[in-house]
C-alpha cells in the first residue's frame, strides 16, 4: 500500500514505527467540542489524533479514543512537551503528567513543542530515556529549524523521527524539508490549512474547480504529495469528513509546480526562525 492510498496509509519513520500519514489536530478546541471531534475522526477512519500538554485537552483526547472502542494499538497518539517543562527532570515528570491525563500507557510519538534556548537538547536527552523506558514509542521534534536540528544531531543518540513544523502552499520551507528528507526525518505539516486563513484564496478556488474538490482539499493533497504528514484541525464533522476526502484524485504535475509559487512566508504561528 502506498503512502496516499487512504487516511489509515503509514509513512515509515527511522524508529521502528510508522505514522499514519493524515491525522486529527486539535490545539483551541475546547474540552467538550475536541472529545466530539475526536470520536467523528475515529468514526471516519483517523487513525492519528495530535494533542499537546499545553492545549488542555489531552484528557478528552483520551476518554474520546477509550469510548470509540477502537484497540488503543490501531490509534497514533501524539503528544508534545510543553516549554515550561523543558530540561531533564521536569521533561520526565511531563510525560508522566501526559500520560496521566491521556489515561495510557504510552504515546505513539513524544516531541519537544519547541526548541527553547538553552533547554533542547535537556529536553532530548529526557525524551531519549522516555523512549527506553516505552512511555512514547517514538521521539521527535515540533518547530525546529535547521541550526536546530543540526546542534541536537551532533549530541544526539537517536535521531528525530519526525520534525511538526507550520507548512502549507504560502510557508513553503522546501530548503528545512529537504534537510530533513536528507537525515532520514519526516516532517508533519502542522496548520496545513494555514490555521483557515487562507482557504478562500482565489488560485486555490480556481483549481478546486478544476478538480472538482473544495478548496481545503486542495490545499491538503498538495501537501499529501509533497510526502508530507498532515494533521490538520476542524472541530465540525463535516469537515472532519471533507478533510480526509483527498485519496481519490492527483493534482498534476503543473499545478504542483504552480502551487510551489505561491510562497509568501506567511506565518500564521509562532516564528522559530529567530530562536537562538
Ligand atoms: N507544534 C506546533 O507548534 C503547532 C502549532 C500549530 C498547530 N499545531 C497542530 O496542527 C494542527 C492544525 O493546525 P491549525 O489548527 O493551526 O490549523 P489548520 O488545520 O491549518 O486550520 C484549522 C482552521 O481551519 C478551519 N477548517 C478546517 N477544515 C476546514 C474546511 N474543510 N473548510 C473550511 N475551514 C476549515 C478550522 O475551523 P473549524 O474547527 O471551525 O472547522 C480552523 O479554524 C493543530 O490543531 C495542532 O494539532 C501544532
Amino acid at each position: 500500500m502506498t503512502a496516499l492510498a487512504n487516511l489509515q496509509s503509514r509513512i515509515p519513520t527511522n524508529q521502528s514505527v510508522s505514522v499514519p500519514v493524515f491525522g486529527l489536530g486539535v490545539w483551541k478546541s475546547k474540552p467538550k467540542e475536541c472529545y466530539a471531534a475526536v470520536i467523528s475522526a475515529l468514526e471516519v477512519g483517523y487513525r492519528h489524533i495530535d494533542t499537546a500538554a499545553i492545549y488542555g485537552n489531552e484528557s478528552e483526547v483520551g476518554q474520546a479514543i477509550r469510548d470509540s472502542k477502537i484497540p488503543r494499538s490501531e490509534i497514533f497518539l501524539v503528544t508534545k512537551l510543553w516549554n515550561a517543562d523543558q530540561g531533564y527532570d521536569s521533561a520526565l515528570k511531563a510525560i508522566d503528567r501526559s500520560l496521566e491525563n491521556l489515561n495510557t500507557d504510552y504515546v505513539d510519538m513524544y516531541l519537544i513543542h519547541f526548541p527553547v534556548t538553552e533547554k533542547r537538547n535537556e529536553s532530548w536527552k529526557a525524551l531519549e530515556e522516555i523512549k527506553k523506558s516505552g512511555k512514547a514509542k517514538s521521539i521527535g521534534v515540533s518547530n525546529f529549524m535547521i541550526p536546530h536540528l543540526e546542534e541536537l544531531l551532533k549530541e544526539a543518540s537517536i535521531v528525530p523521527a519526525m520534525n511538526q513544523v507550520e507548512y502549507h502552499p504560502f510557508l513553503n520551507n522546501n530548503e528545512l524539508f529537504h534537510y530533513c528528507e536528507s537525515k532520514g526525518i519526516l516532517v508533519e505539516a502542522y496548520s496545513p490549512l494555514a490555521h483557515g486563513k487562507k482557504i478562500d484564496d482565489e488560485r486555490v478556488a480556481i483549481l478546486a474547480k478544476k478538480y472538482n474538490k473544495t478548496n481545503a482539499q486542495i490545499l491538503l493533497r498538495w501537501g499529501l504529495q509533497k510526502g508530507m504528514v498532515l494533521i490538520p484541525k476542524s472541530v465540525k464533522k463535516e469537515r472532519i469528513r471533507e478533510n480526509a476526502d483527498v485519496f481519490d484524485f492527483q493534482i498534476n504535475e503543473a499545478d504542483m509546480m504552480e502551487i510551489e509559487t505561491w510562497d509568501e512566508d506567511y506565518r500564521t504561528c509562532w516564528d522559530p526562525t529567530t530562536v537562538e
